[in-house]
């Protein structure tokens, strides 16, 4: 990659100020002063700003992060915070959230720069398991089982939800499984049956459990185990 796209993706700053750092002799690659944009960075190459290492990504990077309530899932929204404050990487502006949970949902989300991956676990067509510990302000009645078992019919939609599982903890709280990504879905699903949900959280996608020695606001990068896990089809 040429030396200016690099360091403009880096800094995260425009090829003409680039240039300007380059025409000062603020960049070096390997302790030597370089001035040429075009210059091919390789990876074997060290490339410092003002005396910083820039640490190059080679790979397809993955991590989990405790989500807390009150950020976002996506990451450019001028109006409210995004997961992205609390992931310290470089070109982190790079990394996206594999499927999205409300503002004040907690618990797992994965992030990476693999689309594909990504794919497999908000794609409709993979089926990619999610398990959320649902707090209710009712009491879950009997019949709800059958009826998130059948599939609901949410509030202006074609088609009722897929099979879902309610695991019942206490009358106000469940674990929920789904295997879908509909906008609202564990809300809007109570919602289809009198009840209200008053706290959300994520606690798996496919094979992978938000790990329980991160508090919220922590991530971590994933296993082999758990990258792999979401790369075979099921
Ligand atoms: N379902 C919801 O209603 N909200 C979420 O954040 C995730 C699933």
């Amino acid at each position: 990659m040429r030396l200016d796209k690099f360091l403009s993706q880096q800094l995260g700053i425009s090829r003409s100020l680039v240039a300007r750092e380059l025409r000062a002799g603020n960049i070096t690659v390997d302790d030597e002063i370089v001035k040429s944009g075009s210059f091919q960075v390789t990876t074997d190459k060290q490339v410092a700003y003002d005396g910083n290492v820039l640490t190059q990504v080679t790979g397809p990077r993955y991590f989990m992060l405790h989500k807390p309530q009150g950020y976002i899932c996506s990451t450019d929204d001028p109006t409210h915070p995004t997961i992205l404050f609390f992931i310290e990487e470089p070109l982190s502006q790079k990394l996206h959230s594999a499927g999205r949970l409300d503002i004040d949902t907690t618990g797992l989300v994965l992030l990476t720069d693999d689309g594909q991956w990504s794919h497999r676990i908000s794609s409709p067509k993979h089926h990619c398991e999610k398990t959320y510990r649902v707090q209710l302000s009712e009491d879950i009645t009997d019949d709800v089982t059958a009826k998130f078992e059948q599939g609901v019919m949410l509030n202006s939609e074609k088609y009722p939800t897929k099979a879902a599982k309610l695991e019942i903890i206490s009358a106000r709280e469940v674990l929920l499984t789904i295997s879908e990504g509909r906008y609202h879905q564990v809300k809007r699903m109570f919602a289809a049956v009198g009840n209200h949900v008053c706290g959300l959280h994520r606690e798996r996608v496919g094979e992978i459990w938000l790990d329980e020695e991160l508090a919220p606001g922590e991530y971590r990068p994933l296993t082999e185990a758990e990258i792999n896990s979401i790369t075979v089809p099921r």
